[in-house]
C-alpha cells in the first residue's frame, strides 16, 4: 500500500448560500491513480479546484476543513499558492489558450520559471503545430 500523498479532511465548500461539497473525507496514495467519477455537477471540479487553491479566485466561494499534501496544509492562508500550483498542475475542461501563438502559448510555462528556450520545448511545439495542421484546414488552404 502506497503512502498517503493528498488527505482531504471534513471538506466542505460553498458557492454563496449553496453548498457543493459534504464534509469529504478522502485519501489519495502517491503513485496511483485516481479517477472521480459522478454525474454533472455533483462536485468532482470543486474537489479537484480544492488541492491547488484554484477556488481561491472564485469570490463567492468558501472552503473549509483541510486538504493536506505530504502533511502540509494547502488551506493554510500563508502557503504560496504560486509554488502550490507549481507543482499541483490542473488541465481543464474547456482549453484556455493565452492570445498569443501556438509556440508562445507553448514556450510560456518553461519561460516564466526561467528555463529559456529548450531543445524540448521546441520540439514539443514542432510536434503539437504538426498534429494541429494536419487536423486542420489550414492545411488545405
Ligand atoms: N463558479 C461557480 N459558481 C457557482 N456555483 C458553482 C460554480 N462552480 C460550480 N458550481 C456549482 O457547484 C456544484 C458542483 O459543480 P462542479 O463544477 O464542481 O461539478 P462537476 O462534478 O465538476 O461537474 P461536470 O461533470 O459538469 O464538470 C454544481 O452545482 C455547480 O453548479
Ligand atoms: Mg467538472
Amino acid at each position: 500500500m502506497n503512502k498517503v500523498k493528498i488527505k482531504s479532511k471534513n471538506l466542505n465548500v460553498h458557492y454563496g448560500q449553496k453548498q457543493a461539497l459534504f464534509d469529504v473525507n478522502l485519501d489519495l496514495n502517491e503513485k496511483e491513480v485516481t479517477a472521480l467519477i459522478g454525474p454533472s455537477g455533483c462536485g468532482k471540479s470543486t474537489f479537484i479546484r480544492c488541492i491547488n487553491r484554484m477556488n481561491d479566485v472564485i469570490d463567492i466561494c468558501k472552503v473549509t476543513g483541510n486538504i493536506e499534501i505530504d502533511g502540509v496544509e494547502v488551506n493554510d492562508k500563508n502557503l504560496d499558492v504560486v509554488s502550490l500550483r507549481e507543482r499541483v498542475g490542473m488541465v481543464f475542461q474547456k482549453p484556455n489558450p493565452f492570445p498569443k501563438s501556438i509556440y508562445e502559448n507553448i514556450s510560456y510555462g518553461p519561460k516564466i520559471h526561467g528555463k529559456g528556450e529548450t531543445k524540448r520545448h521546441k520540439f514539443i511545439w514542432r510536434t503539437t503545430t504538426k498534429t494541429l495542421y494536419s487536423k486542420s484546414d489550414i492545411s488545405k488552404s
